[in-house]
């Protein structure tokens, strides 16, 4: 005689379904929404956030073996609550809306988080290095969209102004091979205070209509933290490829980065990926793992929201160092296992937007 059914039993079953790519396992996503144990049989409810058809599919498959397998089951039924992630196809349906595409430009990505100080900017100005990159074969520019605390000059070394033609063109920097520019260059330090409400939008929308990009396969805007206006109107202002999503892996850093990923959807940009910034620290002394705020976050989270994690990018003192130096990590260490990781990133980019 097999054991009585539970549903605790089932779960337990189900721990051996692992999300497809991730090493986690269904259960502990949280994605089991009900378990429901008639007789024999069994019938389990899944719900899954994804735009690719295949994962849903092998879901299915790989849970209703397992709970088949248990002994005393003689039938089960998976069903699969499925929402797809605010697409491409969606963003073309909606047709019409207001956003402007930028001149030259290929594919334009916003870097976003909820919370501050979780290493967006880091992380642009690497994936802008690495897009470009070793041999400059790509394009690209980075545009710092923080008009109150603007870190792209801090972050490739120079203090040195934009200029704009006759016409008000502005002229992005040179500096690496990148085009650089940030909202902040054209304010003097008195300015920012002053710009509130209406006046960031108006600003914003003719700051990035009035820059000469030039022809660019990749424009990466950096963007102010948090979910409010100002975020909100540049995401409707340019029409964006997709989104990146930094976040830490702590608790307080994934709720505000899923705020993120809400306002993306409701403007219809599809999220690419997510980066987790401080994933865990090496040890120089015996190279051990510490992950310092906890580990997990952002695979669940990435999972959650259907899209894939680009990267785990590690607390490390270089990559604050090169950052503070004026060369990111990317450009002064291209070699070092950091550098790589953005280089990964940045090729998973490169082969979803094909220039
Ligand atoms: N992986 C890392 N290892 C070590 N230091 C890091 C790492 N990522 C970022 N930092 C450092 O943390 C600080 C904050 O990073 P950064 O300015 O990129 O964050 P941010 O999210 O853009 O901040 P803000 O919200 O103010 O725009 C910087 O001093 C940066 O050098
Ligand atoms: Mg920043």
């Amino acid at each position: 005689m097999p054991p009585p059914l539970t549903s605790e039993a089932v779960l337990d079953h189900l721990r051996g379904v692992k999300y497809p790519g991730y090493s986690r396992d269904i259960v502990s996503f949280g994605l089991i929404k009900d378990v429901q144990i008639d007789g024999t049989r069994v019938l389990v409810r899944i719900a899954l956030t994804t735009a690719d058809a295949n994962i849903p599919k092998a879901i299915q498959e790989n849970a209703t073996a397992v709970l088949e397998s248990i002994p005393g089951v003689s039938e089960a039924e998976v069903n699969i609550d499925l929402s797809a992630p605010v697409s491409k196809a969606l963003q073309a349906d909606a047709g019409g809306l207001p956003q402007t595409k930028i001149e030259g430009v290929k594919h334009v990505i916003a870097v976003a988080s909820g919370k501050g100080g979780v290493g967006k900017s880091t992380v642009a100005a690497n994936l802008a290095v690495a897009l470009r990159g070793e041999k400059s074969d790509k394009k690209v520019g980075l545009c710092d969209c923080d008009i109150y605390g603007p870190s792209v000059g801090l972050m490739f070394g120079t203090h040195e102004r934009p200029s704009a033609t006759e016409e008000g063109r502005i002229q992005p920097i040179r500096r690496y091979d990148l085009n650089l520019m940030s909202m902040g260059f054209l304010l003097d330090d008195t300015s920012p205070a002053i710009l509130r409400g209406p006046m960031v939008t108006r600003y914003t929308q003719q700051f990035l209509r009035n820059v000469d990009w030039g022809e660019l396969d990749y424009l990466i805007l950096d963007l102010p933290p948090g979910t409010g206006d100002i975020q909100l109107t540049i995401v409707q202002t340019v029409a964006l490829s997709g989104a990146i999503i930094v976040t830490t892996p702590q608790e307080v850093a994934l709720i505000d980065a899923r705020k993120a990923a809400t306002m993306f959807e409701k403007v219809n940009v599809a999220i690419i990926g997510l980066v987790e910034n401080m994933s865990y620290f090496v040890c120089p002394n015996d190279g051990n793992r510490y992950a310092i705020f906890g580990s997990g976050g952002g695979e669940r989270e990435a999972a959650r929201l259907g899209v894939s994690l680009l990267a785990q990018i590690p607390i490390e003192m270089r990559v604050r160092e090169s950052g503070d130096q004026g060369q990111p990590i990317t450009l002064s260490e291209p070699a070092s296992p950091t550098a790589k990781l953005f280089q990964q990133a940045a090729q998973a980019i490169r082969n979803q937007f094909p220039t």
